[in-house]
């Protein structure tokens, strides 16, 4: 298994392997690996002669230290993962000076207006420092496919759109969501959950699922509605926002027009702990 830390080492080393390969497939994450990175990197592995996964935690995408500062960091155990997994996959953990080539700073992005819906207004400046970490990792990696998860699905509609602003020639993979049994989306967050929040947190995926099911004969009116009441009494899980959008632009929508594709998207605190999730409505 081979590990690199510089920019540079990762090029040369990939510079001589995709002579005899043309078949890259990259997957980009934060660490603290969970079943749900692992859901990508079996699919890269499967669609791929050589697969890259990076580790780091990027700066330039947290609006908050504090989260930046909590956030779980667990390289070893994360190498050891991905090894059983497959000696073949190289990692790349750059520091942030290697990567950023100095002082991190984010690019300051168009995303034709998909930055400033459900996340975007919540986190200001996290998609300009998403996009920017993937330019500098897609040039590292001159990856052929990406593979992002649905899990974040504004990211994943953003990387499509950075990839073309930045004409990378890289097909974007959007993978499904990986659940636990319970149904809650697998987090790096969950981690921080106590026992009974993680097990009142299915509540996440029982709602989305009941709003798929009533999709079509409810309103957007009454299906907002209904979210709300869920959570209003809730304990221990509060509702930051629940929003049905348009997929393509990811405009929140007012009423449904049946040619168009739609995913109800949800944000809840379970204490200080933030847990996003979606689900395809049609
Ligand atoms: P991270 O949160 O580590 O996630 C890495 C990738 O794993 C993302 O594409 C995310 O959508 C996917 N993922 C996480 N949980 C998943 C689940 N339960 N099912 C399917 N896919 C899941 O997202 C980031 O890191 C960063 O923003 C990054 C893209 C690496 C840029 O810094």
């Amino acid at each position: 298994m081979r590990v690199f830390t510089t920019v540079e080492d990762l090029k040369n080393h990939i510079k001589n392997k995709s002579e005899i390969t043309s078949e890259i497939g990259f997957v980009p994450t934060m660490g603290a690996l969970h079943e749900g990175h692992m859901s990508l990197v079996y699919k890269c592995l499967v669609e791929n002669s050589l697969v890259v996964v990076s580790i780091f935690v990027n700066p330039t995408q947290f609006d908050n230290l504090d989260d930046l500062d909590k956030y779980p960091r667990a390289l070893d155990s994360d190498i050891e993962l991905l090894k059983k997994k497959s000696k073949n996959i190289i990692v790349f953990a750059p520091s942030a000076k290697n990567l950023y080539k100095g002082d991190p700073k984010s690019i300051h992005y168009d995303f034709g207006g998909l930055e400033n819906e459900m996340e975007g207004k919540f986190r200001v400046g996290h998609f300009n420092g998403v996009g920017t970490v993937l330019k500098l990792l897609f040039e590292a990696v001159n990856p052929n496919r990406v593979y992002l998860g649905e899990k974040d699905f504004q990211q994943l509609q953003i990387v499509k759109k950075m990839v073309e602003i930045e004409k990378f020639p890289i097909e974007v993979v959007g993978c499904e969501i990986y659940r636990e049994a319970h149904g809650l989306a697998y987090s790096s967050r969950n981690e921080r959950l106590t026992k009974l929040q993680r097990s009142e947190a299915k509540l996440i995926f029982e709602t989305l699922s009941r709003v798929k099911n009533e999709f079509g004969t409810k309103s957007v009116v009454e299906l907002n509605e209904m979210v709300s009441q869920v959570f209003e009494s809730h304990e221990l899980l509060k509702l930051e926002y629940f929003e049905i959008a348009n997929v393509e632009n990811l405009k929140t929508a007012k009423h449904i027009d049946i040619s168009k594709k739609y995913r109800a998207f949800i944000a809840v605190f379970a204490d200080k702990v933030r847990l996003i999730d979606n689900i395809a409505l049609n």
